[in-house]
């Protein structure tokens, strides 16, 4: 079988099993500007500072030139093809603000469980209830394939289950293969936290869809997504807001529970909903989340939401798929239909009802700067003239006891050829398939661990 061949059985396999895929969204790279705390990148003449106490691995895949770097106690940065380090005088140039050092955000900031840190390949007109935003037990979850990322298992307490998980170049079915990966160097420098992190669920092979499985871990969740907003969730723009199964704040608009037979299709009833309801205009601005709830196996939630209860079109489209359950959705395998709406419009501004629509990028660029206030507490600025690689040991009180840094191989070169500009070597180990990148890992580090342990 050929290529496309392959790729349509794929697909097929694809639906018939309903595999539904979630993404891993923040990156560690350090060309990425909200990965520091001046929301920019490194220009001519910055000092950087790494979190002393943090594992990461750092993806380069630009060039810097930088007066002075402060690595983490264990990490790596991997080179892309191109990418570069050389050396600069501190404020050699006046448009680039260098008074203060550029620090990176603290890499431990994300959560598996925070919903804003995940994406789906769902339709625009589509939402997620926010249990099912968190990769669900059936589903694929995959890292980026470039492998510099670096995320949270949640409490101690939790256990995060699915179906695989996809991340440097392999995809991990079996806990064995998996609990390998976590264990091991690459793993630890991607993975962390003491929450629990299983695969080898089943894919979804009911057509009428499966509980996404996370009802349990549902307050850790909401605490995540809430996080930004200092744990509490805004006002809702109506009287009697609904709070749908798996949503971590009440919502104005309807909710429809339908209750089925064997006929009924999840993905059939959703493009219906698409196609014959949504589409129509007097439904614009309406956000639609279908799905299998836990509480009784056979029944489907369906959440309209409204971003303006004034409209009133969710009552509308609700009442609509209620006549719907009664005739021509019968022959979907429908057998009951209840609706709840919420009540009118509550006196609030416009404003506040456009806060309760999920923003990932403003919702991570607040927990960044209530990190970033953390970190400038505890590290400590050092200038100099000359590109120096280093651990300070003095700068960071809480480091006692932990391992001791490393020398970097790198800094001995540059400063003993005194070169004003140096590529950092490209040797080793492979990270990625695509095999345009290479591996910088630092041989002394599990040295001086090892020794001290
Ligand atoms: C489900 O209900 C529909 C409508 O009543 C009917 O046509 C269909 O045969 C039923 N399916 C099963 C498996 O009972």
């Amino acid at each position: 079988m050929g290529t496309p061949g392959l790729v349509l059985l794929w697909l097929q396999l694809c639906a018939l099993t309903r595999a539904a895929h979630k993404f891993w969204v923040p990156n560690t790279y350090f060309d990425t500007a909200t990965n520091w705390n001046q929301n920019r990148t490194p220009c001519t003449g910055d000092a950087v500072q790494f979190p002393v106490d943090k594992m990461v691995s750092v993806l380069v895949r630009d060039n810097y030139a930088i007066s002075d770097m402060l690595l983490p106690q264990d990490g790596e940065l991997v080179l892309a093809s191109g990418a570069g380090f050389s050396a600069a005088e501190a404020g050699s140039d006046s448009a680039c603000d260098s008074g203060a050092p550029l620090l990176f955000h603290n890499p431990d900031r994300f959560s598996w469980l925070d919903p804003h840190l995940w994406r789906s390949g769902n339709e625009p007109r589509l939402f997620s209830v926010d249990a099912e935003r968190v990769p669900c037990h059936a589903d694929d979850v995959l890292f980026p394939n470039d492998a510099s990322f670096r995320v949270g298992l949640g409490p101690a307490a939790s256990l995060v289950q699915v179906r695989s998980v996809s991340a440097l170049g392999q995809t991990f079915t079996r806990d064995e293969d998996l609990a390998a990966l976590l264990r091991s160097r690459a793993g630890r420098l991607r993975f962390h936290g003491p929450g629990s992190l299983r695969v080898g669920s089943s894919a979804c092979a009911d057509p009428s869809g499966c509980v996404c499985g996370n009802a349990e871990m549902l307050p850790w969740i909401c605490a995540a997504l809430l996080q930004p907003l200092g744990g509490r969730c805004p006002p809702a723009t109506c009287l009697d807001a609904l709070r749908p199964e798996g949503q971590c704040c009440d919502l104005c608009g309807a909710v429809l529970s339908l209750t089925h037979n064997a006929t009924f299709d999840l993905e059939r009833y959703r493009a219906r909903l698409l196609d014959q309801f949504l589409s129509l205009p007097q439904y614009q601005g309406l956000q639609v989340a279908v799905s299998k709830v836990p509480s009784a196996d056979t029944e489907i939630q369906v959440v309209l939401a409204e971003a303006r209860p004034e409209t009133g079109a969710a009552g509308r489209l609700g009442r609509a798929l209620l006549e719907d359950a009664a005739g021509p959705g019968r022959g979907f395998g429908v057998l009951s239909a209840a609706l709840r709406l919420s009540g009118a419009p509550a006196a609030g501004s416009a404003e506040e009802q456009d806060a309760l629509r999920p923003r990932a990028g403003l919702a991570v660029g607040v927990v960044a700067a209530v990190l970033l206030a953390l970190l400038g507490s505890v590290l400590l600025l050092h200038r100099s003239g000359r590109l120096r690689w280093r651990r300070d040991r003095e700068a960071e009180p809480a480091s006692i006891g932990l391992p001791r840094g490393f020398h970097n191989p790198i800094f001995d070169l540059m400063s003993s050829k005194e070169q004003p500009s140096v590529e950092l070597p490209s040797p080793s180990s492979k990270v990625d398939s695509n095999a345009s990148l290479s591996y910088f890992v630092n041989p002394l580090f599990a040295g001086e661990a090892e020794a001290e342990a």
